[in-house]
């Protein structure tokens, strides 16, 4: 009964938003949600809406709910639980780290970031410049978007006490060899800060594994609810300063000042049963262990994502007018380009009235747009729910607006 590529027919069936036939291309600004997740979610609203803290009943189910939402978030990271900050989003779980371990750092020390983040891995870092920390700014090549593992040899020094760099960029859809960087990082003596929101959508990841020392990405990407995932290395958890109310003095609670969101917690639990729909619909049964049946299924997707960006990468460099950013190698399903004589949002405009979602401008990347020289770029961005007759419809849509 094993399957050996993803039944697509089956998963879309599993997303009641896919009925409404738009081609929806957007899925790094935010997926779709499973059915599973949505059950969930009306689960703890109707039978536990409870204080989780408690022994009466409703309270017993609504923390057991939430224990299996940070069981899954911890599960995609390959971490535990008890690792795991789960805050409103990835910008505000930077905000806050950023808090936390400016005390660790000394004026004068230098925090590398890049010009290729979003700004929720930039921002929250530069602030820090008013407290006498220096920024040095990884660059990335102007024309493709790329960085280079030997330009952040350049900043590198004893002074380095911090690399935040993402691992794969919303805009320029490359992954960045991030166990390189936080080689590279260690060996003069600083932590590595990666954003994963870009990447984490499409395969699962092994946070201790990248020798990092936190790793963020966003649940309501990951098929979840809207929730920012932060794992930190607990060493370092440990010596950050507490961010929360002052008798709340154990990592990670101390770096969560606002508390959960315990529906959308509860909720993010679905996103693991539909993980393991998938695993029951391809394997049938066999693997104990979550990370064995998430991987197993990760893979398929890996497989499928692969096969339909080559298509929409093959089309678009077949079109003259067309600049591609992002160079061929690794590459998430992030596809961005710009159009010789129109703006992005010309070209979003004629997709949508075609009923094909696209994005289009920064996407908060507005470092890396202004540094590519644009004033904004079309971002065809799929997940493993999309099939070929919407990459059909895509191109096909695409055909009529870009000249050959
Ligand atoms: C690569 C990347 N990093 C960070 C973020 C910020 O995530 P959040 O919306 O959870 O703050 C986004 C959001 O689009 C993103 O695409």
């Amino acid at each position: 009964m094993t399957k050996s590529s993803l039944d697509v027919a089956f998963v879309r069936r599993q997303f009641p938003q896919l009925a409404d036939g738009t081609a929806f291309f957007e899925n790094a600004g935010g997926s779709l949600v499973p059915e599973a997740v949505k059950q969930r979610l009306l689960d703890f609203v109707e039978r536990s809406f409870a204080q989780p803290s408690y022994d009466s009943e409703p309270s017993l189910i609504s923390r057991r709910r939430m224990a299996d939402g940070k069981r899954l978030a911890a599960d995609l990271l390959g971490v535990e639980p008890q690792e795991i900050v789960l805050g409103p989003s990835t910008t505000l779980n930077f905000y806050v780290l950023a808090q936390a371990l400016r005390p660790l750092f000394q004026p004068g020390d230098e925090i590398v970031v890049t010009n290729q983040d979003h700004e929720a891995n930039v921002g929250a870092w530069r602030r820090l410049e008013e407290f006498g920390l220096v920024i040095r700014e990884w660059q990335i090549d102007k024309k493709s978007g790329e960085l280079r593992l030997a330009d952040l040899d350049t900043l590198l020094s004893p002074k380095t006490k911090l690399v935040c760099v993402t691992h794969c960029s919303n805009v320029v859809g490359s992954v960045n060899d991030v166990a390189a960087v936080a080689a590279r990082a260690k060996k003069v003596g600083a932590l590595t800060v990666v954003d994963g929101v870009g990447y984490a959508p499409h395969h699962l990841i092994d946070a201790r594994g990248l020798g990092v020392d936190a790793y963020a990405c966003s649940a309501y990407k990951i098929f979840g609810t809207h929730l920012g995932i932060l794992w930190v290395k607990p060493e370092l958890a440990a010596r950050a300063k507490p961010q929360n109310h002052y008798f709340i003095d154990s990592a990670p609670a101390t770096l969560n000042p606002g508390g959960l969101t315990y529906e959308l917690v509860a909720g993010l639990g679905g996103t693991g049963d539909y993980l393991d729909l998938l695993y029951r619909h391809h394997f049938g049964s066999g693997e104990n262990s979550a990370r064995a049946r998430y991987a197993r299924v990760f893979k398929l997707i890996e497989g499928h994502e692969a096969r339909l960006g080559k298509r929409i990468v093959d089309f678009l460099k077949s079109r003259k007018s067309v600049r591609l950013i992002g160079e061929d190698g690794a590459r998430a399903p992030i596809v961005c380009f710009a159009v010789a004589g129109k703006t992005s949002a010309e070209v979003a405009k004629a997709l949508f009235a075609k009923r094909v979602a696209v994005g289009h401008g920064h996407f908060y990347a507005k470092r890396c747009v202004d540094a590519l020289g644009l004033e904004g770029v079309i971002r065809i961005s799929f997940a493993h729910y999309n099939d070929d007759a919407e990459v059909d419809r895509l191109i096909e849509a695409l055909k009529e607006i870009l000249p050959a």
